[in-house]
C-alpha cells in the first residue's frame, strides 16, 4: 500500500503560521507522525510540499497508478483551483482532501471548496490529526476496495 501525502502552499510554514489557528507542530513533525501510523499500518508513505499549483496537478497525474492514495492538504487552493480540481477528476487513485483548521468555521470565502466534489471525502478541524486519520480512512478505503 503506497500512500502519497500532498501538502499545498505555505503548509511548508507550519509551525511558525498563525499557530492559534494552525498549531505549533512543523510540516516535519506532522510527517513524522503520519512515517510512526503508517509504519503501523503496513503502509509507505511518500510526502511532497510545493506552494505551486503546476507542481501539485503534476504529482497528482502521477500518483495515478503508482500510488493507491493520496492525502491532500490544498491549502488556500481548496478554495479556487479548478485545475487542481480537474487533476484529482482525471486519475482514478482516491484523493482524501484534509484541512488542519475547520474552514466552516473561518472566513465565508474558505468554506467554498471546489476540489471537494471530486475527492473520497474530506476531513477539516481536527488540527493535526486530520492527517491521521487521512491515512487510516485511505488504508480503509483502499483495502475495502480490494476485496480484502
Ligand atoms: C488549510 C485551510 C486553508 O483555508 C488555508 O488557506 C491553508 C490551510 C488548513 O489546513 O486548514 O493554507 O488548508
Amino acid at each position: 500500500m503506497k500512500v502519497l501525502v500532498l501538502n499545498g502552499p505555505n503548509l511548508n510554514m507550519l509551525g511558525r503560521r498563525e499557530p492559534g489557528i494552525y498549531g505549533r507542530a512543523t510540516l516535519d513533525q506532522i510527517e513524522e507522525k503520519v512515517l510512526e501510523l503508517a509504519g503501523r499500518l503496513g503502509a509507505e508513505v511518500v510526502f511532497f510540499q510545493s506552494n505551486h499549483e503546476g507542481d501539485l496537478v503534476d504529482r497528482i497525474h502521477g500518483a495515478d497508478g503508482t500510488f493507491d492514495a493520496v492525502i491532500l492538504n490544498p491549502g488556500a487552493f481548496a478554495h479556487y483551483s479548478i485545475a487542481i480540481r480537474d487533476a484529482v477528476a482525471s486519475v482514478s487513485v482516491p484523493v482524501v482532501e484534509v484541512h488542519i483548521s475547520n474552514v466552516h468555521a473561518r472566513e465565508d470565502f474558505r468554506r467554498r471548496l471546489v476540489i471537494a466534489p471530486v475527492t473520497a471525502g474530506v476531513i477539516t478541524g481536527l488540527g493535526m490529526d486530520g492527517y491521521l486519520l487521512g491515512l487510516r480512512a485511505v488504508v480503509e478505503l483502499v483495502r475495502k476496495r480490494a476485496g480484502e
